[in-house]
């Protein structure tokens, strides 16, 4: 049995998450027009397929013993008054958690579970959130004007489930309120 194997190094850039030497995956507007409250707001910035966020599959195998990591970088903007935000989802083995390492920037990560327990968390740079398994997540970015970036990493056969997020949505969404971000009952919420 062969069981030598290379190490991986990946670089990340501490100043826009960005890799030197892979591709990051990217997801714009059009791609999420309808997860945001205001649809007419999203149309039109759908029109300009202005660039959400991305991030990186690190192309790990997919199996328990393996780490997938990554960052993701989610830009500053606002669909009406709805921070820029990832889709978000569940993981498909869906009792697997996942690490959020906040590297740059403000925010906050929306997680809840299929009973409906919801919780929130602010990311700046220096803090990690656990996401215990079980919990949707969702990374929200609240600065007016910088990216936020992490670090994220999560076992290799936990999959993605983003079907879930897509049809139901959060329960909560993050708005801004005369000037700083508030948490509201998302009215497009489907049970
Ligand atoms: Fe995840």
């Amino acid at each position: 049995m062969n069981t030598t194997r290379p190490a991986i190094v990946t670089d990340f850039s501490l100043v826009d998450g960005l890799s030197q030497t892979k591709t990051p995956l990217r997801r714009t507007i059009s791609a999420m027009a309808d997860m945001y409250a205001d649809r007419e707001a999203a149309r039109r910035l759908a029109e300009e397929d202005v660039l959400v966020y991305e991030f990186f599959d690190a192309g790990v195998p997919e199996s328990p013993g393996e780490v997938a990591y990554g960052t993701s970088i989610v830009y500053p903007g606002k669909v009406g008054d709805e921070y820029f935000m990832t889709k978000g989802h569940f993981h498909s083995v869906l009792d697997t958690a996942e690490i959020y390492y906040c590297l740059r920037g403000r925010g906050i990560m929306m997680m809840e579970n299929p009973e409906g327990d919801v919780q929130w968390e602010e990311l700046t740079p220096g803090t990690a959130v656990y996401v215990p398994g079980r919990y949707a997540h969702r990374s929200i970015n609240t600065s007016p004007d910088e990216q936020l970036i992490t670090f994220f990493a999560f076992p290799g056969h936990a999959g993605h489930d983003y079907g879930t997020i897509e049809s139901k949505g959060f329960r909560k969404i993050v708005v801004e309120r005369d000037g700083a971000p508030a948490v509201l009952d998302n009215p497009r919420w489907a049970q």
